[in-house]
């Protein structure tokens, strides 16, 4: 078997889709990218890259399957209900309105979740939930709002009938909800990060990233929060030192900016 020649590929990325590979973890990577080359019929990355080149499905195909999406309402729902309680005993009754991040929002299931959670508490926003992703065809997905049944498992009955449409097997998310969110293209590598937010949802991206690249990520993320804003982050995102950032642990995967 050959060796795949990841060091050019990843320069190639780079320049062509502005996609930094060296920040996330190399052998899960290196594996997806070998079989996503090889269903193309290429066998080698320069052969793959000059694919990439000409051929806008298999570009199209190849960045999302890098990017892996999955994704659901209220993930981990005893999770978010608990992160529910902490705006309401945290948030609330500290700030008047609040700044809402959904950072690695994939097809929109995650900032429509925060968005029915502010308008049952009667939240107050201060803009619009700002929802991220890297990937920009998901973005064009979450901006139609549209699920299917597994996506929406963990919305109770009455949710689903109150914020939800049913047409063609797929259910759509209505407008006072989808109003509440403006997507927008982000890297979370690479990017500049807003200021100024109450509350950061990033959950089941930074699993991807090396640890080098997932320290800078928290201390940036920290340094986007206002003192006593909360970062919320997904099942097995432990941050094992939350004081080397700038956080505390005030529940299981809610930390909390300290001064
Ligand atoms: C597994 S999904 C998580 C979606 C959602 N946060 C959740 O927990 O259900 C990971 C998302 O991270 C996005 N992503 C990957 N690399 C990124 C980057 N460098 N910056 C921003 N988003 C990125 C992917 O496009 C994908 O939508």
């Amino acid at each position: 078997m050959t060796t795949l020649n990841f060091e050019f590929f990843y320069e190639w990325v780079l320049s062509n889709y502005k996609i930094n590979l060296n920040a996330y973890k190399e052998k899960q990577l290196q594996r997806r990218i070998g079989t996503i080359m090889k269903q193309s019929g290429a066998t080698t990355l320069e052969e793959y890259a000059t694919i990439l080149s000409v051929d806008e499905t298999l570009k199209k195909q190849f960045l999302d399957y890098i990017t892996i999406n999955v994704t659901e309402f209220f993930r981990n729902k005893d999770l978010f209900d608990n992160f529910e309680l902490m705006i309401n005993t945290h948030l609330s009754t500290k700030f008047n309105s609040l700044k809402i991040w959904s950072a690695a929002c994939s097809i929109g299931a995650e900032p429509y979740s925060l968005a029915m959670i502010v308008k049952k508490n009667n939240i107050k926003l201060q803009q619009k939930i700002l929802a991220t992703d890297i990937d920009l065809t998901i973005l064009d997905r979450a901006k139609k709002g549209y699920f299917r049944e597994n996506e929406i498992k963990n919305v109770s009955l009455v949710d689903k009938n109150t914020y939800f449409d049913f047409m063609d097997g797929y259910y759509t998310i209505q407008n006072d909800i989808k109003n509440k969110v403006q997507f927008k293209q982000h890297d979370l590598v690479q990017g500049r990060y807003e200021q100024n937010f109450h509350v950061i949802v990033c959950r089941n991206v930074t699993i991807y990233f090396k640890n080098d690249v997932k320290d800078e990520i928290y201390l940036k993320m920290a340094d986007s929060l206002v003192t006593g804003g909360l970062l919320f982050t997904g099942a097995t995102e432990t941050i094992y030192q939350p004081e080397k950032y700038g956080f505390k642990k005030i529940a299981s995967f809610i930390y909390e900016k300290v001064e």
